[in-house]
């Protein structure tokens, strides 16, 4: 079946015939069929080189040998236990020794049960209800943080879901990225009352948004001084940024982490940790509770320790870093060469074109940017074999697959896409 066929067919059992919004591409999205290495193939036969990489877990790109025939080796002694496996504690000890600040782990499935669990752990810890999140940050579908969020929330303009009772939402308090008066403001109006506050190191879903250059570290000592803690939401940032992720890269210390995507080598992950006397506090040792039939699932883990360990040996956040690099060099050279004004935003393997003529350093800022045209941008490049994830809310990431060859082609593309923009503007 073709595209549109597959894609009409599933508008009938599939709410809007996707599983998720962002993949709900206008008119019609493309099934996928298989991924290896940097490109993705539709059911048509046709061929993406993706910088979208399934909105960012696979850092090593697709269908990578190593993960698969780890996989397969697990699957070959069964799948799913429901009691500890030997592989988890490995897991947990190469996580706890290279993230800062991390000295034990919980893994749940996804990111959005990382943050969840964390913003309850933040408040049980410090017997607070008031949360702040920053506008435009994303960490995942639940109640209290869907509140002027990014990435499909922002891209389907549903920044406040429906079905979220007020009573949940009176007690998350919004202020904008890199806006330091404007905590310490909340923090002052809210004596007492929050427990911390939660934010992405860098904004990946509303863009790719910078922290400049002293923010988290202001912020965290704001939050000491008022007895707040510190989310750092890595699940885009960690083990991409650095071994340490964000903490490491922007020398800041967080009181809580989460991470997933990468951790989980393509498979459903969420991690959260901490330092001890924070972490004692879930269950089975204290009272915030957390429990899950997946947690810790043997598949998740496996690839992940896989992945991890492959990050850790082949020297692969430099080697990413360096063709994110490149292509942003390459695409801020050929938006100055045609005069287009756009901002080139990124950091390490992850970047954004913003269709904007000013740089971006928060929710505000993005949203002035040119989305529709951009849009078309994604279109042309899809039609030339290149796939980006499709809103100006979302951010771009590179794997190891993308190479010279690969970057080469994209850069072409991305010129002549960019050329017809410039036209039909
Ligand atoms: C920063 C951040 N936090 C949390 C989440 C939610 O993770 P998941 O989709 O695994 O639930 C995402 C997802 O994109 C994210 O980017």
């Amino acid at each position: 079946m073709r595209n549109e066929e597959l894609f009409l067919e599933s508008k009938k059992v599939l709410v809007g015939g996707v599983n998720s919004p962002v993949r709900a591409i206008k008119p019609y999205p493309f099934f996928v069929s298989k991924g290896q290495g940097a490109k993705i193939f539709d059911e048509e036969g046709k061929s993406y080189v993706d910088y979208c990489l399934a909105f960012g877990p696979l850092i090593l790109g697709h269908n990578n040998p190593i993960i698969r025939r780890t996989v397969e080796k697990r699957l070959n002694s069964g799948w799913c236990f429901g009691t500890p496996t030997s592989a988890e504690l490995e897991y947990a000890k190469f996580i706890t020794s290279h993230v800062p600040n991390v000295d034990k782990i919980r893994c749940v499935n996804t990111g959005t049960e990382a943050t969840m669990t964390a913003i309850r752990l933040a408040r049980g810890f410090t017997g607070r209800d008031k949360i702040i999140k920053i506008e435009g940050a994303f960490h995942g579908a639940h109640d209290c943080v869907l509140v002027k969020a990014g990435s499909g929330a922002l891209t389907h303009s549903v920044p406040n879901s429906k079905g979220i009772p007020d009573d949940v939402t009176k007690n998350t308090i919004l202020i904008p990225f890199n806006d330091v008066d404007s905590l310490e403001q909340a923090l002052k109006e809210n004596k007492d009352q929050v427990a911390a506050l939660i934010t992405e190191p860098v904004i990946g879903n509303a863009g790719c948004i910078l922290p400049e250059q002293t923010y988290l570290n202001e912020i965290k000592k704001i939050l000491s001084e008022h007895g707040s803690l510190l989310i750092l939401d890595e699940v885009i940032t960690g083990f991409r940024l650095g071994m340490g992720g964000a903490q490491e890269y922007f020398k800041v210390d967080a009181d809580i982490i989460t991470m997933g995507k990468i951790v989980g080598g393509g498979f459903p992950i969420g991690v959260m940790g901490a330092r001890n006397e924070i972490m004692d506090m879930i269950t089975p040792s204290g009272p915030v509770y957390n429990a899950g039939t997946f947690n810790g699932h043997p598949l998740s883990i496996s690839a992940g320790l896989a992945t991890l360990k492959m990050i850790k040996e082949k020297n692969i956040l430099q080697r990413i870093a360096e063709t994110g690099k490149n292509l942003q060099k390459g695409l801020s050279d050929i938006i100055n060469d045609i005069n287009l004004g756009y901002q080139v935003q990124g950091i390490g393997p992850m970047f954004q074109v913003y269709f904007n003529n000013k740089p971006v350093w928060n929710l505000d800022d993005a949203k002035a940017s040119d989305a529709d045209s951009f849009l078309k941008y994604c279109k042309s490049l899809r039609e030339k074999g290149v796939y980006l994830p499709p809103s100006q809310f979302e951010c771009c990431f590179v794997s190891t697959s993308h190479d010279n060859e690969i970057l080469n082609f994209s850069l072409e593309q991305f010129e002549a896409a960019l050329k017809e923009i410039m036209i039909t503007r």
